[in-house]
């Protein structure tokens, strides 16, 4: 074992999935962001929570909005994944640049990303605040994902690359299924 510093700590908790977050502009124009620091809180009701930087635009954009989608990329859409998360909204359009087109949701203003594995269109319910960070916890009112990817409801992992991050630039993902014996 050797010693791991604290602040450091989180990466042992990855990989992990990265989403797309979108969030609606003035205009209500798509602004999109990387997440790797989300994860479900509850079945039922269904929740998530996502751990957010109070600097980044999509904060102001959701506490605005009170609602956000997230879009599961597969493997094939890492570079717009980096693109998304190392470039701020405030300054360029994100949408734009990444050339991506998007689908209209039902029961949200804001839209989701076409082409991506999976969608969930979340409303937000409340903030808690940890230093710089804010964790959105938000209800999940519709959910969409490619029928020929899932089996029973779960990825099929030989056919699904849903894109993990690992920490900084570095990206993964997995294709082997376990089971456990008892
Ligand atoms: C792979 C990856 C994962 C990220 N995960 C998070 C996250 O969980 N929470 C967060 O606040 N920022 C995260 N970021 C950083 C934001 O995506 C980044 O600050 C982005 O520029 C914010 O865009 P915006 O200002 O348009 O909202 C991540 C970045 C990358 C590249």
């Amino acid at each position: 074992m050797i010693e791991v510093d604290v602040e450091e700590a989180y990466l042992l908790l990855h990989p992990r999935p990265v989403v797309l977050v979108v969030s609606l502009r003035e205009g209500d124009s798509p602004n999109v962001m990387a997440c790797s620091w989300i994860t479900p809180v509850s079945e039922e009701p269904p929740y998530i929570a996502l751990a957010m930087w109070r600097e980044n635009y999509s904060y102001q954009l959701i506490m605005r909005n009170k609602e956000f989608t997230v879009n599961i990329p597969g493997c094939e859409h890492v570079n717009q994944v980096w693109i998304a998360g190392t470039r701020s909204g405030r300054k360029v359009d994100k949408a734009k640049i990444l050339g991506f087109k998007f689908i209209k949701s039902s029961k949200l203003k804001t839209p989701y990303i076409d082409g991506c594995l999976a969608y969930l269109g979340c409303r937000l319910d409340k903030t808690v605040d940890i230093g710089e960070i804010s964790l959105m916890i938000a209800e999940i009112v519709e959910a969409k994902a490619r029928k020929d990817l899932l089996v029973r409801g779960k990825w099929n992992l030989k056919k699904a690359k849903v894109l993990q991050h690992l920490g900084g630039k570095v990206f993964t993902y997995s294709e082997k299924t376990l089971w456990p014996s008892k």
